[in-house]
């Protein structure tokens, strides 16, 4: 497995793993791997011939009082996961060389794909995310590139600007994969104390109380959002940042559920923001 620091080299190499004909699959992360990035990376090793990942921990995408600084690293163990997983080549860029002096370009996505729900709650975030995630296409040329549907919102912004710009690569969206309480697998879960992991656990299992109803035949969407924030509101430790019951594809509000509907959750236990969704379909 190849490491890569500079962005200058990475197209010398993609260019003579091209030159052979070979597909390459990508997977971009902010590190602290577990087992959600490895289902990408195991998704993309079946599929293509030369395996990319990426670890970099994106200033532009975090808020002024968000968890840059703090947000786990452990390269040592990132990079024998990597390898683990049959990684060809990890990138790890630093930030002053993806956003040298002087940097001011930057790629949006805009309307109701990033101005609702995580959109909402962190301004910036998305266009942080779309700016680097399109550096980083430019940089590997990937033939595919692996996202969590975990970030559901994220990979339908990805795919709107990869459609957009005439981008000429697929874009593959993976199952969340959780922990075996049904709590999906996050970074950020190191944050948690004992009890507050606990209380998480009632993230997973308000969504799928939200699912059992729709599939009961309740269609009023603002009863299922009503009995998802009844269910989060029970645990003390939780505070809601939102609730949201919204087509899967456009995320605008629906009043009456539709075919197929996105059930997300933002909260924060503690100082810690966690995200989780459903996909319902009838
Ligand atoms: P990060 O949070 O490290 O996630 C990297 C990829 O792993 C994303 O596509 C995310 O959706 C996926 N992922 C995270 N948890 C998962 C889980 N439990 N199951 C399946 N997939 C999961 O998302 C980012 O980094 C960044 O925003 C990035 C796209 C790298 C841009 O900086």
């Amino acid at each position: 497995m190849e490491i890569i620091r500079d962005p200058a080299q990475i197209g010398v190499k993609i260019k003579e793993v091209k030159q052979r004909g070979d597909r390459v699959g990508f997977v971009p992360t902010m590190g602290f791997l577990h087992r959600g990035h490895l289902s990408l990376l195991e998704e993309a090793r079946r599929h293509n011939d030369y395996v990319v990942l990426s670890i970099f921990v994106n200033p532009l995408q975090f808020g002024q009082s968000e968890d840059f600084t703090t947000y786990p690293r452990d390269m040592q163990s990132d990079l024998e996961k990597a390898k683990q997983a049959g990684c060809d080549l990890v990138f790890l860029p630093e930030a002053g060389q993806l956003y040298p002096g002087g940097y001011c370009t930057y790629v949006e996505v805009t309307g109701p794909l990033t101005e609702t729900l995580c959109g909402a709650s962190r301004p910036g975030h998305f266009r942080g995310v779309t700016t680097v995630v399109s550096k980083l296409f430019h940089l590997v040329q990937p033939d595919r590139a692996y996202f969590g549907q975990k970030d559901a919102q994220q990979a339908l912004v990805i795919k709107r600007m990869v459609k957009d710009l005439n981008l000429d690569l697929e874009v593959v969206v993976c199952p969340t994969v959780r922990e075996e309480d049904g709590v999906a697998m996050s970074s950020r879960n190191k944050y948690l104390q004992h009890m507050e992991r606990e209380a998480a656990r009632v993230l997973y299992r308000s969504l799928r109380e939200g699912e059992a109803m729709i599939w009961r035949g309740e269609r009023s969407s603002l009863k299922v959002a009503e009995k998802i924030r009844q269910i989060i509101a029970r645990q003390d430790l939780v505070k809601i940042d939102y609730v949201a019951v919204v087509d899967s594809e456009t995320l605008q509000e629906v009043e009456v559920i539709g075919s197929s509907t996105l059930l997300a959750v933002a909260v924060f236990i503690g100082q810690t923001r966690l995200i989780d969704n459903l996909t319902v379909t009838v």
